[in-house]
């Protein structure tokens, strides 16, 4: 072939270019994000993770958590993520920094858990409603399709006095049921998921910003 050289010059220079379009756009929107500094208390958003919730984003990769459980709250008018108490505004971009490893998830078995560590639950405190529902999910929500995670719990004969970490659970005299290390990192990486905050170009997605545009618009 006469022009050979050419030819590949040519589907060289297009292949690379739509490449570097691609990733060098996609690193200059996202790649350069900031926290966002609030003016009057200098607090920035979102927060650092601590050490015990980023070993609990290991547990939760390691038990397949994101093949149920989504992290991405949808705009208000986008779905029904706010009517299902999923969060009060969408979750964008800048709520993910500081995070090397993300789990969005793509399938939405179980609710999306982005802002789990902000919703209220019922009759328990969040962290004793979270445990025994690892623990094992049918003893809070009948017919729940969640697997039980039995083996993040150690089950041990009580010595001394009963432990202030013990679940309320009756499981035979003398025994109780604490959670191990592990455990409690999964708990500190849930409660790591708020969206709490706001964020400037999350104004206009909020549920607030929803129901103003909704009211002004003609029936
Ligand atoms: C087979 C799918 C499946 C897997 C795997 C799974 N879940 Fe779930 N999860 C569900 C379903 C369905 C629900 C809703 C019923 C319920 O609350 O038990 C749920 C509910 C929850 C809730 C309650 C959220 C709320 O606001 O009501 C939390 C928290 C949760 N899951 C965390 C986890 C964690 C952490 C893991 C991994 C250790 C996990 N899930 C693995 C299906 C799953």
């Amino acid at each position: 072939m006469k022009n050979g050289i050419l030819l590949f010059i040519g589907v060289f220079s297009a292949v690379a270019l739509s490449w570097a379009i691609l990733i060098l756009t996609g690193f200059q929107t996202y790649g350069n994000l900031r926290p966002y500094v609030d003016d009057i208390t200098g607090d920035a958003f979102p927060t650092p993770m601590t050490g015990l919730a980023e070993r609990g984003r290991a547990v939760y990769a390691e038990l397949g958590c994101v093949s149920c459980h989504t992290q991405q709250v949808r705009r208000p008018g986008f779905g029904v993520d706010h009517q299902r108490g999923w969060g009060d505004r969408q979750s964008v971009a800048r709520d993910y920094i500081g995070q090397h490893q993300v789990y969005i998830g793509d399938i939405r078995i179980g609710p999306d858990l982005r802002n789990v560590g902000e919703r209220d639950v019922p009759e328990f405190d969040w962290a004793t409603w979270h445990h025994l529902h690892l623990y094992n999910p049918r003893m809070l929500v009948p017919g729940s399709l969640m697997p039980s995670f039995p083996y993040l719990y150690e089950k041990r004969k009580i010595v001394g006095q009963p432990s202030s970490r013990a679940l309320p659970l009756n499981v035979g005299d003398g025994y109780e049921v604490v959670p191990t290390e592990r455990a409690e990192a999964l708990l500190a990486y849930l409660r790591n998921q708020r969206l709490d905050y706001s964020l400037p170009e999350a104004e206009d997605l909020t549920v607030e910003a929803w129901e103003r545009r909704h009211e002004q618009e003609p029936e």
